[in-house]
């Protein structure tokens, strides 16, 4: 399985060149250094059990982090799932969102360190929210909910970041000891879940928006602007421009300082045949995502 199959843009069958694979693998690189960073530097008891990404200074509401005060939506909106398999980068998109909305997102879980680390929807499961956090894809799950934002990110990333998360207690990152315990079973069990996840969110009865986190990383701006028009909520050309600000901000600095502690390369971790397993549950999902878009042309275009 060559890397530039691994690496096909999520929402795109777009093969990239060799030399555009390498590029993408070492900014995907980068952001795996730069949650490491984050979670040695500054663990905290959520980081501990979650190992993920929290935004500096979100906890402050006006404060250095937040673009304004952050409400519930009055009157409430269509009840909105963000469906995402672990490691994806859902606390990251459910910031941005509140940034330029300034409506809380909500969770189908309640995590404390969460709910007082700038999640105040935190727990909330209903239209006062923007969006829904689930990480589960059950038929009465998706039930639940009117309409859907999958977020979707390349299968390798989110599995090592799930793994780290599992693993990473304090250091924040697995160790080389977990690596050669857990990580041979881990794999193809992550790659099963991403796939299946993603393909029966894929069968979601309502209004259905995919999101690729690679696409927020590298095209914030028009990424997040065709978000804010699937959720249909106003928005303040201000709030909107401050998220952008602010979520740039952040990520060079922290990039920069957390090169030096990154220890892995992709190409390490993964050996041919969770490479190759990894790959099968890829195309399959694109298979399926081919048929979802030609099932949905009449009203959503996958490069629009
Ligand atoms: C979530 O948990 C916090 C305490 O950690 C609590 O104050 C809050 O009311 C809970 N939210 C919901 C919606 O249950
Ligand atoms: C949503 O849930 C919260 C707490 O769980 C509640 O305070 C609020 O009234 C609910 N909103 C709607 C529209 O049901
Ligand atoms: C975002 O895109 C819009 C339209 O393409 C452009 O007018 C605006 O300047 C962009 N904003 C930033 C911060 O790049
Ligand atoms: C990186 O991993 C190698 C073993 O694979 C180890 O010998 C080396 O000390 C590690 N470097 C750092 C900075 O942790």
């Amino acid at each position: 399985m060559s890397f530039s199959k691994l690496l096909r843009r999520c929402s795109r069958t777009v093969r990239l060149q060799p030399a555009k694979a390498w590029i993408v693998l070492s900014s995907l690189l980068l952001i795996n250094i730069f949650f490491l960073y984050l979670l040695s530097a500054h663990p905290s008891p959520w980081v501990t059990k979650h190992g993920s990404f929290v935004p500096r200074g979100l906890g402050r509401g006006r404060g250095e982090g937040a673009c304004g005060p952050l409400r519930f939506a009055d009157p409430p909106l269509p009840v909105t799932a963000l469906a995402s398999v672990p490691g994806s980068g859902n606390t990251w998109l459910r910031h941005l969102l509140q940034q330029a909305t300034g409506i809380m997102t909500g969770s189908m879980y309640n995590d404390s360190t969460l709910y007082t680390s700038g999640f105040p929807g935190e727990g909330v499961n209903n239209g006062s929210v923007l969006v829904v956090k689930t990480h589960s894809s059950d038929p009465e799950v998706r039930g639940q909910f009117r309409r859907a934002i999958l977020l979707l990110r390349q299968p390798h990333a989110a599995i090592l970041s799930e793994f780290h998360r599992q693993h990473g207690g304090h250091l924040g990152h697995a160790s080389r000891q977990h690596f050669d315990e857990d990580w041979e079973t881990f794999v193809p069990e992550e790659a099963r879940f991403w796939r299946v996840f993603n393909t029966e969110w894929l069968q979601f009865a309502g209004p259905l928006h995919i999101v690729c986190y690679e696409d927020l990383r590298h095209d914030l701006n028009s990424t997040l602007s065709k978000l804010l028009g699937f959720l249909n909520v106003p928005v303040d050309r201000k709030d909107f421009e401050c998220a952008l600000r602010r979520s740039r901000g952040k990520f060079k600095r922290r990039d920069k300082s957390g090169r030096a502690s990154e220890n892995h390369s992709l190409s390490e971790v993964f050996t041919r045949d969770m490479k190759r397993i990894i790959g099968e549950s890829d195309v399959k999902f694109h298979e399926e995502l081919k048929k979802f878009y030609h099932r949905r042309s009449t009203w959503l275009d996958p490069d629009a």
